[in-house]
């Protein structure tokens, strides 16, 4: 028997495009974050020993009483997931700026504010200048610690964004291809939580046991990513036929699947030029509703948690204007079911952890729908994989 492959494809693993052999490699990159940021377990008896192992300056973290955050793209809806986190669990104040904006308009800082730059490439412009503005203007802090209170979360350590500040967190994504980023996406919130765990630990706002079924929780990740792909992925491809002439979607979520919705939208815009927005679905009423009609698909992810019933809610006004509804939503959820027109299932989990699944057929839905229009999925028309110009 003969093998028809050609170089590309055997660089791609058979896959037909780099993006979704990139969306495949995701469980294995959650399990080298994992390996990389966690070692072992919380043990109740001894408040000093923490699993976290991230490897920054011990001064980095202590006493502080915001974060803020600065990044393009992706990795700014990575930084909204980030922000979630690190107010939700370890209670810190946290702002999310797109770092185009910030450079021009820095929010005020004082001593004890950390600023993160989120950045898969290390060389987005926009992110490296407000990085470079916020180390002059911290130039003025009389103490050298707090002078560099700067983080970098990338997939780049040796970049130009790790030359520019002192302290790395890895994402452990390995090299990625498709200009519209996954794999880096979901290390990126792989790397805030683990520092939202370890902020939470210091900060005692969690006990060891709690933290302890984080943890549990997020080990289990992987294989209920590889779940998802599995029994996912061949269904997404041929609902995609339905959505190959479509215009418009809108993708609704909550709480920390808001950042989601925003993703999904940016996926599908990104490699299908579909016009796409996401919205908190509570803010639905407030503008967008005005767009539905029947030729306007919705996609809500709807994980049980604190927004559960709302997000049905939300998704049941869209309805009575004849949209379709397509629900990311756990299996065997009957009011999800009889609220949505196209489910698609996710494994249950706890709400803080769902962003690394619930965004896995957002993307493989942008996917397919633009491989479907037969458009060059891993090289969008204006796009380039990391913009080093201003
Ligand atoms: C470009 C890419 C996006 C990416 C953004 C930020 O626009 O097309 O996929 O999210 O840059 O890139 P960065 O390397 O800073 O994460």
């Amino acid at each position: 028997r003969t093998l028809n492959w050609n170089p590309v494809m055997v660089e791609k693993q058979g896959f037909k495009h780099f993006m979704l052999k990139e969306i495949y490699e995701q469980p294995g990159v959650v399990r080298a974050c994992l390996e990389a940021y966690f070692d072992g377990e919380w043990a109740a008896t001894d408040a000093n020993k923490s699993p976290i192992h991230l490897g920054l300056a011990p001064e980095l973290l202590a006493d502080l009483q915001h974060i803020q955050i600065v990044a393009c793209g992706t990795s700014w809806h990575a930084g909204l997931v980030g922000k979630y986190l690190l107010e939700q669990l370890a209670g810190v104040p946290t702002t999310v700026h797109y770092a185009s904006e910030f450079r021009y308009a820095p929010a005020p800082i004082t001593p004890n504010t950390l600023t993160i730059g989120v950045t898969q490439s290390g060389e987005t412009a926009d992110t490296l200048a407000a990085l470079e503005m916020e180390k002059k203007r911290r130039s003025s802090f009389t103490q050298p610690e707090l002078q560099s209170r700067l983080l970098g979360i990338t997939n780049r350590p040796e970049s130009s964004l790790g030359d520019l500040v002192p302290n790395i967190i890895d994402t452990h994504a390995g090299i990625e291809i498709g200009v519209a980023a996954t794999k880096t996406f979901v290390a990126q919130v792989m790397a805030f939580y683990g520092l939202a765990l370890d902020l939470t630990d210091r900060r005692q706002a969690k006990s060891p046991e709690q933290l302890e079924e984080i943890l549990v929780g997020l080990r289990q990740l992987p294989a209920q990513m590889e779940v998802v792909l599995e029994s996912q992925e061949r269904y997404i491809e041929e609902l995609a036929h339905d959505f190959a002439e479509t215009q418009d979607f809108i993708f609704l979520g909550r709480g920390i699947n808001f950042p989601i919705a925003l993703e999904g939208a940016l996926k599908l815009k990104e490699i299908s030029y579909i016009h796409a927005e996401g919205y908190p679905a509570g803010e639905m009423k407030h503008g967008p509703i005005a767009l539905l009609d029947a030729k306007v698909p919705v996609v809500a992810i709807a994980m049980p948690g604190a927004v559960y019933e709302k997000v049905l809610s939300n998704a049941q006004e869209a309805r009575a204007r004849d949209a379709r509804l397509i629900g990311v939503t756990p299996m065997d959820e009957q009011e999800a079911a009889d609220t949505f027109d196209t489910l698609i299932p996710v494994p249950h989990v706890d709400e803080l952890l769902s962003p690394i699944l619930t965004v896995i057929p957002l993307q493989l839905l942008a996917y397919h729908i633009a491989a479907r229009r037969g458009l060059d999925v891993d090289q969008p028309r204006n796009l380039a994989k990391s913009v080093t110009v201003e």
